[in-house]
């Protein structure tokens, strides 16, 4: 008989299980779905009458939320009761690189997809599909079998109720800024697993809106793989570019026109290849490593080596821009002001996670720099957290509190600076008025452009000095 899924629960409402429980709210009305999560605060914000303050910012999500919030979508912190009368059960919570132990620095840390699965085991009823969403390094769905299989749960009340599971991987291709869009008109859905009917359940909540042929099905563990390598292929991209970027600085060439040329070959794809400050958020640095890990557990010591290039060439990357904004004013920034325009790892998203902007501020506050941060969606708090966290975690030894301001408009942020360094792509960088910021700047003033984003002609007319990534800044 085809399992009709009628009520869903999704462990984790952070950026990915928000979102996609909205999408899968929104599409399948007959689907009660349960978003539940132990941190109350993010909760109560999911359930703000005010849809502004809703945890996370992604265009299109407050429209999905006003429809179908205390319709069948529900945001709780009651996570036993939820898992209780779910039929599937989807887990999307954080899994950050662990921090000690074995695998530091590299394996992912699965204490909280532990901690889901125990859940799981003790309080789901009858038949349960398990699913699991976040990113997860391959093999995770066999910890998570196990848990559930031979957890220490009461095995009578197990064999009573005929407790079983079944697990799925079906990783999230989303990407942050456009998660709505990505979720409601996939390039593929990827469903991983050994049990047809349950496949089959999950293929057919997808099947309200995605069109067949963009469903593909494999074993777990592919699935899983799957989603580590798109990720990893994606960052090497960045890499790749970026490494070009300093060649064209010093040969003349322009990256842009690079880009452009070798993006028209069909084989290559005209995607992805932005240069920038280096990447940022939640997926790429872990699931490379998760990669690098795998890769020196079997031996791959070869293949390991070439993905920890990728990691290398983003953190130089990083670190030449904070060198060059020293250079070019005149080798010390002690004392200067500098507008730091942007701190989101991209643009349409409040996230921070791994953001470039950290590891560039951390380098300018060292330099002695007096930073004016400004950024149109991400909070004063988390700027903060951000920026104490590294003086906690003594990577920085230096007072952020009198050398940080962290403001609320453009303008406050570019008064009397010496210069402007723009590192996240928001459209309204692309519109600066270049007269009224150089009648507020000190002069000699800069601008680095490190998105390519900024009227560079414009700004140089009104008498500010321009870098700009993957060009010959001396000639220009
Ligand atoms: C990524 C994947 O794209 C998504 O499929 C996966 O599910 C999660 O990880 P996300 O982290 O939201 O999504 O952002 P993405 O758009 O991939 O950008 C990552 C970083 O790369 C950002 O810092 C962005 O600025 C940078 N980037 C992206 C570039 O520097 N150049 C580009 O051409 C594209
Ligand atoms: P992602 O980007 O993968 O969605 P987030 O950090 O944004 O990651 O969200 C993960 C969410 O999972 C957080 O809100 C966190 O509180 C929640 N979470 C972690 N462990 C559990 C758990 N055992 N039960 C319920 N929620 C959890």
């Amino acid at each position: 008989m085809e399992c009709q899924i009628k009520n869903i629960c999704c462990i984790g409402a952070g950026y990915v299980g928000g979102p996609t429980m909205a999408v899968i709210a929104q599409k399948c009305p007959h689907i009660q779905v349960n978003v539940v999560d132990i941190n109350r605060e993010r909760i109560r914000n999911w359930n703000e009458k005010d849809l502004e303050r809703l945890p996370i910012y992604e265009p299109g999500l407050k429209k999905i939320i006003e429809e179908c919030r205390g319709e069948n979508l529900h945001f709780s912190n009651e996570v036993e009761k939820n898992i209780e009368t779910a039929d599937m059960i989807f887990i999307s919570v954080n899994t950050p690189t662990k921090k000690k132990g074995i695998g530091a620095g590299q394996a992912s840390d699965l204490k909280w997809i532990e901690a889901s699965a125990r859940k799981i085991a003790e309080y789901a009823n009858g038949k349960t599909i398990v699913v699991e969403k976040s990113t997860l390094p391959v093999k995770t769905a066999e910890v998570i079998k196990n848990i559930l299989e031979f957890s220490n749960v009461d095995q009578t009340k197990y064999k009573t109720q005929s407790k079983s599971f079944t697990v799925l991987s079906n990783p999230e291709f989303l990407s942050e800024g456009t998660a709505i869009k990505d979720l409601e008109n996939p390039d593929r859905v990827l469903i991983g697993g050994d049990n047809e009917e349950s496949i089959k359940a999950l293929v057919n909540i997808y099947l309200n809106w995605v069109d067949e042929t963009k469903i593909l099905t494999t074993d777990l563990w592919s699935s899983e793989l799957s989603k580590l390598t798109a990720n990893a292929f994606l960052a090497q991209r960045i890499s790749s570019i970026n490494s070009i970027s300093a060649l064209c600085e010093s040969t003349g060439a322009d990256i842009n026109d690079v880009a452009t040329a070798i993006g028209a070959d069909k084989r290559i794809g005209s995607h992805f290849l932005q240069s920038g400050p280096g990447f940022g958020g939640s997926c790429f640095k872990k699931d490379i490593l998760n990669l690098i890990y795998i890769c020196n557990h079997y031996g791959l010591n070869h293949v390991s080596s070439y993905w920890i290039q990728v990691l290398e060439i983003n953190n130089w990357q990083k670190k030449r821009i904070s060198n060059i904004v020293v250079n070019k004013l005149f080798g010390t920034i002690s004392g200067k002001k500098i507008a730091v325009l942007g701190f989101a790892f991209k643009a349409n998203t409040n996230d921070t996670r791994e953001s470039a902007a950290i590891d560039i501020c951390k380098d300018l506050i060292e330099e002695g720099a007096n930073l004016n941060i400004y950024d149109p969606k991400v909070s004063l708090s988390q700027i903060e957290n951000d920026l104490f966290t590294l003086k906690t975690n003594n990577q920085i030894n230096y007072p952020i509190e009198s050398t940080v301001t962290i403001c609320k408009l453009i303008i406050e942020a570019i008064k009397d600076s010496d210069a402007i360094i723009v590192l996240t792509e928001w459209e309204e960088f692309k519109h600066l008025n270049w007269e009224e910021i150089s009648s507020l700047m000190r002069k000699p003033s800069w601008l680095f452009d490190t998105r390519s984003i900024c009227d560079l002609k414009k700004a140089k007319s009104y008498g500010i000095n321009v870098w700009r990534v993957g060009m010959d800044n001396e000639k220009n």
